[in-house]
């Protein structure tokens, strides 16, 4: 059981110019990481997330590819712990399916073939609540044991959440193999500082935020009260970094904030927060041309273990965290 000081440590973190990833480099570094390796391929325009961190001479960053076992092998010689986000999600699944298989399953084989091959003693892998599915099925508590409900959601949202579930048994089957400590730890809808467009749920608030600062009214799909459960990207910078430090191996964990909210108490709060509480939301049926992220009714993910485990729980809620968020959008952050 391998727990990593932070304290003068190596690290990388795989998709490192991503939202988490950015986010997750100021932690370890915050934590007295020695040397923090940022490997991207930056093929979704992350130059801008690291901008901040290129000169300081703790971090190095490495354009390389997770599909390219020859650059990830001399990357990662002599690291502590690496910290894997690199992936598809739903939407960019709906683009590119091969691309989404190649990267999330046969991207994190590689870096755990580079583990076993430099004796990296930890890794966390970022997995997602879509690993318990969408479409009616998802309702009620979701905990680590329930199961995968695939019936009546869209195949990009599947793929996603199945290369997930295939993510983590990779990680169970490198521990059995090679005794790879690993801690998998299931997000919810990540939103925050350098929030992108690429995550379906978390469109709720930047799409909402753009037209009321066009001066429209927002969206709602639906009668706005399906739920979604958010998680502020400090509050996961953070799980990440404690899960590197506890000695938890083997185990998955929801990674959730305080509380779910309700899609219309979402909208109507960002509006409140940009200033314009008098743009009523405007309910609007669903685009059967997008891909949407439906459950069977109000959900929440329980993130109890993550605090037996690792000592982790949420403290950022929805108020606050869309605050940063929206000052950071605003260019005040
Ligand atoms: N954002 C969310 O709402 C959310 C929710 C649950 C789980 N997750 C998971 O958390 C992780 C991070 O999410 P995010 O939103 O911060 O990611 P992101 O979309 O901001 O970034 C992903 C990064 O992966 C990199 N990447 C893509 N293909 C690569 C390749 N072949 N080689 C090297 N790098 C490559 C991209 O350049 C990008 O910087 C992902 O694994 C995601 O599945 C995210």
């Amino acid at each position: 059981m391998s727990a990593i000081a932070l304290q003068g440590s190596r690290i990388m973190v795989v998709g490192g110019a991503s939202l988490v990833g950015s986010a997750t480099v100021e932690a370890l570094l915050a934590r007295g990481a020695a040397q923090v390796v940022i490997y991207d391929n930056l093929s979704f325009d992350g130059e801008a997330n690291i901008a901040h961190l290129k000169d300081d001479p703790r971090v190095r960053i490495l354009a390389g590819d997770v599909l390219k076992l020859h650059q990830l092998l001399p990357a990662t010689e002599g690291l502590d712990g690496i910290v894997h986000l690199a992936a598809f999600m739903t939407l960019n699944f709906d683009r590119d399916p091969w691309g989404g298989i190649d990267v999330n399953i046969r991207g994190l084989q590689n870096v755990l073939e580079a583990c076993r091959a430099n004796r990296v003693r930890k890794l966390v892998f970022a997995s997602s609540n879509a690993v318990y599915g969408y479409g009616p099925g998802v309702k009620g508590d979701l905990v680590e044991t329930t199961p995968f409900h695939a019936a009546g959601a869209p195949p990009a949202a599947i793929l996603y959440g199945a290369s997930k579930i295939m993510g983590e048994q990779l990680c169970r089957d490198a521990h059995r193999r090679h005794g790879l400590d690993y801690v998998v730890l299931r997000y919810s809808t990540v939103y925050g500082e350098r929030q992108h467009y690429r995550a379906a749920n978390a469109l709720y608030i930047v799409e909402t935020h753009d037209a009321i600062k066009r001066g429209e009214r927002p969206k709602v799909i639906g009668d706005g009260s399906e739920t979604k459960h958010f998680v502020y990207v400090g509050d996961l910078a953070r799980a990440n970094c404690m899960a590197l430090e506890a000695p938890a191996t083997d185990i998955a964990l929801n990674a959730s904030g305080p509380a779910p909210v309700a899609t219309l108490e979402l909208v109507r709060l960002v509006a409140e927060l940009a200033g314009r509480p008098d743009l009523a939301p405007e309910l609007v049926p669903p685009d059967p041309n997008k891909v949407r992220l439906t459950s069977g009714g109000a959900f929440a993910i329980v993130h109890a273990a993550a605090k037996e485990a690792i000592g982790w729980e949420p403290q950022v809620d929805m108020r606050e965290g869309l605050r940063r968020l929206l000052a950071w959008r605003d260019g005040a952050g």
